[in-house]
């Protein structure tokens, strides 16, 4: 099955109203043909969610985290329904600083992708082995494990992306080897597909880990892996555009 290509910018605690001018570069240089090979989204802090959601079509814009109740008393957080209100349409969950800094299991990473399809958003899940773990031979099961608990039950390809981000590998420069990203796509993609059954095959798996313009297309051919979750360099447009002109 041939999957459209996702690449995904995580911005994190990145950016303020001037590095809007990054994002309107990003618009100019997604034309209709690269369009055609890759769909493109950014993920910027929840300050500039609404301003960009506003002025994009072609690229999407996703929020990095939301709560899993609808409203309340949650000071600071932010709903997934005003995550979708504010015309974005997916939001990242689980990933792997929200795990380590806010303590948040799978359980609470399942609970959040659950309110995401609640209101029509795209949950990206985030998973992945820390250094230790991937040294002790943990790898797959730890990683499997997180997909099990992570996904909800009626996840599908239309409302749901895995992410692999090795947690070694993230903002380190590190990458795993094609083989190890391989070994570890194939193994979540057999384990979608126990679960969801065909629909398992559709849905996106993308690798996060310190990919740049110079190793995107390395590791963007490696068999089941539909695309990247960057971070540092989905900052800047050219870098960005770089690593998504490797489907063109
Ligand atoms: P990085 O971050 O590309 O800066 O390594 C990836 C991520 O955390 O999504």
């Amino acid at each position: 099955m041939s999957v459209k290509a996702l690449v995904a910018g995580n911005w994190k605690m990145n950016g303020l109203s001037a590095s809007l001018v990054e994002f309107e570069a990003m618009k100019t240089a997604y034309d209709d043909q690269l369009a055609s090979k890759v769909d493109l989204m950014i993920c910027p802090p929840a300050t500039l969610l609404s301003a960009m959601a506003q002025a994009s079509d072609a690229i999407a814009v996703g929020a990095q985290d939301c709560h899993a109740k609808e409203s309340g008393a949650h000071t600071g957080d932010v709903s997934a329904d005003m995550i979708a209100d504010c015309g974005a349409r997916a939001v990242i969950v689980g990933h792997s600083e929200r795990r380590a800094d806010h303590g948040e299991t799978s359980q609470h990473v399942r609970e959040k992708a659950q309110a995401a399809h609640r209101v029509g958003l795209t949950a990206i899940v985030c998973v992945g082995e820390t250094q230790q773990e991937r040294e002790g031979g943990k790898a797959i099961s730890v990683v499997l494990e997180q997909v099990a608990s992570s996904l909800p039950g009626h996840s599908k390809a239309g409302n749901t992306v895995v992410a692999y981000e090795p947690v070694w590998a993230i903002g380190t420069g590190l990458t795993p080897t094609t083989a190890d990203v391989e070994e570890m796509h194939t193994a979540i993609r057999t384990a979608l597909v126990e679960r969801f059954g065909e629909d398992g095959n559709a849905i996106r798996i993308l690798y996060g880990g310190s990919v740049k313009p110079a190793n995107a297309a390395e590791l963007m051919a490696v068999k089941n892996v539909n695309g990247a979750l960057v971070g540092g360099a989905s900052l800047k447009a050219s870098d960005f555009i770089g690593i998504a002109s490797v489907y063109a």
